[in-house]
């Protein structure tokens, strides 16, 4: 099947710049962590990239771990490259990070320089590409000295290898001392990637401000909290969903009965808002400014339409506001 996208795919799609830097981000972004990998349909996942960047979602991120099997995910995704996104390579935002176990060993974890350079060179083989456009470290390594995990971050885009680098699930200090070092060396952190959604808004303590500051982006991953804040459990555990696949992240011990609470309170207003809950909990993400893209994962095209659904309809009244912090908050 040829794929030739279509011509309207930037008619609708809101593009936010990403901190203080020259990128703009489409504020809905495609991530690839389920649902790509080895074990997932091949077919399926071609057809929500297809319809992501048909409705002007140009960034789609990656990890080297996503999977499974881990590198599944970028293989994957290096296939679809090759074979429909060839001749768009310039239109599209590729994203992929190192941080958490690859390989065996002492090198294939963490925050080395050593594991982050080979990371990268493996992930660039898998997808087919010269260059990522963003480069993350996954995650905070205490054990690694900050300078040293900054220092391969700057290193890899003065080799070209990465147009610009991140840092995700760094609070507020580490992040604040990590772009110091950045900045010094030259290579501003374009991007925090942190979880965020309703139910999860540790970032709102600190470091939302922090990137505000700094000039950082802010990207928020898992914004359903992994399909929590959508109608997929309302009414038990579905057996194709997250929470029942063994090889998920999401655990039904997740699930709570006071979680389905709120839920099931936070479906009503969005019923009432005339939006799916997904497309509530979305747009609460995208109301602050300082979030500049929201990144979904998506395991059918249906979902993924669901889901920019949410760009219809912006904002919220005071009252609706102020009913959902009452349910986030009790
Ligand atoms: N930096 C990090 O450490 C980190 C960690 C995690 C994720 N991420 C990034 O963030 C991306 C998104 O994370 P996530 O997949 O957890 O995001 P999410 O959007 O919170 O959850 C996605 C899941 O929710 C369900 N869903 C999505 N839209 C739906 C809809 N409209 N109606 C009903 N159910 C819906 C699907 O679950 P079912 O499969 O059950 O259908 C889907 O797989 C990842 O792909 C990755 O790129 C980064």
């Amino acid at each position: 099947m040829l794929y030739f996208p279509q011509n309207t795919r930037y008619d609708s799609m809101p593009y936010n710049r990403c901190g203080r830097s020259g990128l703009k981000l489409p504020a809905i972004s495609l991530g690839l962590w389920h649902n790509f990998g080895g074990y997932d349909a091949f077919e399926n996942g071609r057809a929500i990239i297809h319809k992501a960047f048909d409705e002007g979602i140009t960034h789609f991120d990656l990890a080297n771990n996503y999977g499974p099997p881990p590198g599944s995910a970028e293989e994957n995704f290096g296939r679809m490259l090759s074979t429909d996104l060839k001749a768009y390579r310039d239109e599209l935002i590729i994203s992929t990070k190192a941080g958490y176990e690859m390989w065996p060993g002492p090198y294939g974890d963490h925050g080395s320089k050593k594991y982050l350079t080979a990371s990268l060179d493996q992930s660039l083989c898998r997808m087919g590409l010269d260059y990522v456009d963003i480069f993350y470290h996954h995650r905070p390594d205490p054990d690694t000295p900050m300078e040293e995990t900054m220092q391969a971050l700057d290193q890899i885009v003065r080799q070209g290898k990465a147009l610009y680098v991140g840092l995700s699930s760094y609070d507020a200090r580490q992040t604040r001392e990590a772009n110091k070092i950045l900045n010094d060396l030259g290579t501003p952190c374009l991007i925090h990637q942190p979880r965020y959604s309703m139910l999860d808004r540790w970032v709102e303590d600190e470091l939302l401000d922090t990137l505000e500051e700094q000039g950082i982006g802010c990207i928020a991953f898992s914004p359903l909290m992994q399909g929590i804040l959508t109608d997929r459990y309302l009414h038990g555990i579905p057996e194709d969903s997250r929470a029942h696949n063994p090889r998920g992240f999401l655990s039904k011990d997740h699930i709570t009965p006071d979680i389905l609470q709120k839920v099931h309170a936070l479906n009503e207003i969005a019923a009432q808002r005339e939006q799916s809950l997904a497309q509530m909990a979305i747009t609460w993400l995208l109301k602050d400014q300082r979030v500049t893209s929201v990144l979904v994962g998506a395991s059918s095209v249906s979902q993924l339409e669901n889901n920019l659904g949410a760009l219809l309809k912006s904002g919220f009244g005071d009252d609706e506001l102020h009913r959902i912090e009452e349910i986030l908050t009790q």
